[in-house]
């Protein structure tokens, strides 16, 4: 699977995006190590903030059918400039694939960044899940 073939899928999902408010079109194509390929498109809602992103779309997709380590992920938008990924978009990255790769293009020109790079101070939980869901309140 090559860049531009990424690419190229998360043209094709962009395409059924549903985002009759913004009329902003996002795709996104992430490659799994497995080699599988997850597709998202951005789904608005009349709640705005209901509102699920392409990227985020595609990551959800994968984890519900076992998929946990990725490659990178690409994105398009119908404006047809970067579609640089959000910050919440940037933090779900980074729970995953911190290392991996985003792939953007302009006008027939691709770039790539990793997602530490887009994102360099990520939240991480460093908390015991343990501790915390034992403390005994009053
Ligand atoms: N959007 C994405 O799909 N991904 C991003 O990283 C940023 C924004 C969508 C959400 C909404 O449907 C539209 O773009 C305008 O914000």
């Amino acid at each position: 699977m090559t860049e531009q073939e990424l690419i190229a899928h998360a043209k094709q999902v962009m395409e059924r995006a549903y985002a009759p408010y913004s009329g902003f079109q996002v795709g996104a194509a992430l490659l799994a190590k497995s080699g599988a390929v997850y597709l998202g498109c951005n789904v608005e809602n009349a709640s705005y903030g209901a509102t699920i992103c392409a990227e985020r779309a595609a990551i959800s997709k994968a984890v519900s059918e076992g998929e946990r380590e990725f490659c990178a992920i690409a994105i398009v938008c119908s404006t047809g400039q970067k579609a640089y990924p959000c910050g919440i978009c940037l933090q779900v990255m980074s729970e995953f694939f911190p290392d991996g790769n985003v792939i953007l293009e302009e006008q027939g020109h691709m770039e790539v960044f990793s997602v530490r790079q887009l994102l360099p101070a990520a939240f991480s939980f460093k908390g015991d899940p343990e501790m915390s869901a034992g403390v005994m309140i009053g």
